[in-house]
């Protein structure tokens, strides 16, 4: 029996394989390694792909969002104490950026529909303290972003995206990263655009924004040995900046075949304990990154797929604020019920570009015929 295994990482990249040997050797050969042609070009390509003005290539995802974090801090547009809303239903490195810029989180609840962040949870949590507010775009579909931004515009609070996990997520012609002060993007090997390694952007329309993240990136510098701010080393390589320029011109064609995956899902998984997500009215809003189906019998679904070669994963089998590394932040029990709930529900089932029909139709096959009882 041949697996369908969750994520097949060497196959994704196995596809560009020559391009990527050939950029491999222009890059050996010319000798320059960091801040040169290929960052440059990647960081314009991707900003134009994006619709944004300024895109600053950074080491990873998380850099992105605390270099973005302290930038404001440097930009007097922040000052240590204020707060950051952020979902409790996301990769913890959303709440350790905050943290780790000397901030305060808070955490709002999700939308039992989309699992994104629900906006009336996020204007709860808001106090006189709180500055940002940090929508993720979880599983690759946008949040309610229309309504976030009135929500910061009535409020006066500046807008961060975590577009981690969204790259090309779409309204209209407006992409996640381009709605709000800053987007911030991860090229972890995993996401729909992902690097041999890592990487992550800033973009934003802000070019001040943009100049003081750079410079945090390097070592608070604009100039080789002049030193502004007391910032870090994070930056992307001109290896994976190569990588990326070939793959961002394969990635719209990659998400439209992640839809067509999901949509079949949805059409056909078929099991009256198994929940399955509802694709939003605008396709293109949803870049299907992770395809989450939920049931109250997790264990023995992992369990039966397991036995029928098909690999599942849980994003996220416990939420931010009942992590230990948070227990001091007062959420009370209870207090977010949705993804309180849902942590011990969610599942994610395979879907990448290369899973093939045959695939997808095994997966299928496999849910739909999970005895209903022991
Ligand atoms: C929602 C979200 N935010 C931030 C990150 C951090 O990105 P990275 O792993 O590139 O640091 C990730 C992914 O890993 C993520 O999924």
């Amino acid at each position: 029996m041949t697996r369908v295994p969750f994520l097949d990482l060497a196959g994704i990249n196995g596809r560009f394989e020559r391009e990527f040997i050939a950029a491999q050797s222009h890059v050996m050969r010319s000798g320059w390694f960091l801040h040169g042609d290929e960052t440059r070009a990647f960081e314009d390509e991707f900003a134009t792909w994006n619709g944004v003005r300024h895109c600053v290539g950074v080491a990873n995802g998380y850099d992105a969002l605390r270099l973005t974090l302290r930038a404001w801090m440097s930009l007097g547009r922040l000052e240590s104490g204020d707060e950051v809303v952020v979902p409790a239903n996301s990769f913890i490195a959303s709440a350790l950026a905050v943290t780790d810029a000397g901030l305060g989180v808070r955490f709002a609840d999700v939308e039992p529909r989309t699992h994104n962040v629900s906006v009336a949870s996020m204007a709860a949590a808001i106090t006189p303290r709180t500055r940002v507010v940090m929508p993720v775009h979880l599983y690759g579909q946008l949040a309610d972003i229309e309504h976030i931004r009135r929500l910061c515009l009535e409020q006066h609070l500046l807008l961060l995206e975590d577009a981690a996990q969204a790259h090309g997520a779409r309204l209209g012609s407006a992409a996640a990263g381009s709605f709000g002060d800053a987007g911030v993007f991860s090229f972890y090997p995993a996401k729909n655009l992902g690097a041999l390694g890592d990487a992550g952007c800033v973009v934003t329309g802000d070019r001040g924004l943009a100049e003081r993240v750079r410079m945090l990136g390097n070592y608070g510098s604009a100039e080789k040995y002049e030193h502004a701010y007391r910032g870090v080393n994070s930056r992307i390589d001109e290896l994976q900046a190569a990588f990326l320029r070939i793959k961002l011109k394969r990635l719209d064609r990659d998400n439209s075949r992640r839809r067509e995956i999901a949509l079949r899902y949805c059409a056909e998984l078929a099991h009256p304990l198994v929940g399955t997500p509802v694709p939003p009215s605008e396709p293109s809003a949803h870049v299907w990154h992770l395809f989450v189906i939920t049931t109250p019998h997790r264990d023995r679904l992992v369990r039966h797929l397991e036995s029928s070669g098909i690999g599942t994963m849980i994003h996220y089998p416990r939420a931010i604020h009942r992590q230990t590394a948070y227990a001091d932040v007062a959420t009370q029990a209870g207090s977010l019920p949705v993804v309180e709930r849902m942590q011990d529900e969610v599942l994610s089932l395979p879907i990448s570009p290369i899973l093939s029909d045959d695939d997808v139709g095994r997966v299928v096959a496999a849910v739909n015929r999970w005895p209903r009882s022991m």
